[in-house]
């Protein structure tokens, strides 16, 4: 390996955002230790094609729940990026397995190899998900860090993705009280923005279908969009910026869904997209101010549809 800034680890590296984070740690001169369950694995193929990947990143196979395999990567390592953790596209039959396991257990485990390879500080990927399920917050007024979901609200509406990323967030920053280890969250909505990996994640199947489902009907819900290279950007600030402190809101774009698939098909008129949009859900908006106080900027929505669009047709995905 030649000689770099440092090195960092990546967790859940061969995933749509881990993919981008060590695509970027590599391109500003990082050797980067990056998780995989099963480094022979085809899906993991674009890893080392990433420019400097042969040199800067080394694999090592690592479920998240297996310490000693999480300690071997991180050790060594001035700075960690937790980003695996399941991200299901529909209801899994046994949450507490495979979902809340993972990401809590998981989350706490690769929390005390940091504190023992003496790591300066993780950053943990969380989500709106663990900011949002908050039915008592003001109606209308913009939600800041300060806002949490709500776990009994979670487990009465049986949300468990938003339940596994608040309840690994909240005992995150717990267990770094308690161990004296510096962490910092960062919670993006839903992410979109072109693939890096062969296969196909939950958030980007969300415009996927829009694309080529033809559905009679979809839900106008109010989403809230950020670039996956732009919360790959947001994560490195987190960890470089010596004053990053607490929770950071990642979200660029709030837009209902009509909007969305009237934009898509603006720019690309000849897919498959919904005939009729019933009315769902409110207006609930996320604020970024405190990242970009510490220099984050986004992105244009059209950017990140276009460019989305395009890595699927590359890929024969809209095939
Ligand atoms: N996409 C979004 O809209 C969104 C929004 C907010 C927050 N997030 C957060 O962003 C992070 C990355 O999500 P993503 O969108 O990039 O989804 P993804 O492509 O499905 O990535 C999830 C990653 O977690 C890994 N993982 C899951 N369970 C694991 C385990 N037991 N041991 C080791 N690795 C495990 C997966 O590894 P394998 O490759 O081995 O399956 C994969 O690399 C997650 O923490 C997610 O909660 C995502």
């Amino acid at each position: 390996m030649a000689a770099t800034k440092g090195t960092l680890c990546v967790t859940g590296a061969g995933g749509y955002l881990g993919s981008w984070v060590v695509q970027l740690l590599l391109s500003k001169g990082y050797l980067v230790h990056g998780t995989v369950r099963e480094p022979t694995d085809q899906k993991y193929a674009h890893l080392s094609k990433l420019e400097k990947a042969s040199d800067n990143l080394k694999l090592f196979k690592a479920d998240i729940l297996d310490y000693n395999n999480i300690y071997s990567a991180i050790e060594g390592c001035s700075g960690v990026f937790h980003v695996a953790s399941p991200v299901p596209s529909a209801t899994v039959p046994n949450p507490e397995v495979e979902l809340m396991e993972p990401a809590v257990k998981g989350t706490l485990n690769v929390l005390k190899a940091c504190a023992q390879a003496k790591v300066k500080r993780v950053v943990v990927v969380s989500s709106g998900a663990a900011v949002s399920m908050n039915p008592s917050w003001p109606k209308g007024q913009l939600m800041d860090e300060s806002c949490w979901s709500n776990k009994e609200y979670c487990i009465s509406t049986k949300n468990w993705y938003c339940l596994s990323k608040t309840k690994a967030e909240s005992e995150a920053f717990e267990y770094g009280k308690q161990s004296g280890l510096d962490v910092v969250t960062v919670c993006p909505t839903l992410i979109l923005g072109p693939i890096l990996q062969s296969t196909v994640n939950a958030s980007s199947k969300v415009i996927i279908k829009f694309l080529k489902e033809g559905y009679e009907s979809v839900e106008n819900k109010f989403r809230l969009v950020v670039d996956v290279r732009d919360v790959a950007e947001a994560l490195l600030l987190a960890y470089e910026k010596p004053e990053a402190e607490g929770r950071y809101i990642c979200k660029a774009h709030a837009v209902w869904t009509k909007d969305l698939v009237e934009k898509l098909r603006s720019i690309y008129p000849k897919y498959n997209y919904p005939k009729n949009f019933t009315e769902a859900g409110e207006e609930q908006d996320l604020s970024s101010e405190k990242l970009q106080r510490l220099g984050w900027r986004y992105r244009s929505l059209e950017e990140t549809l276009i460019d989305s669009v395009e890595s699927y047709r590359k890929a024969g995905i809209l095939d």
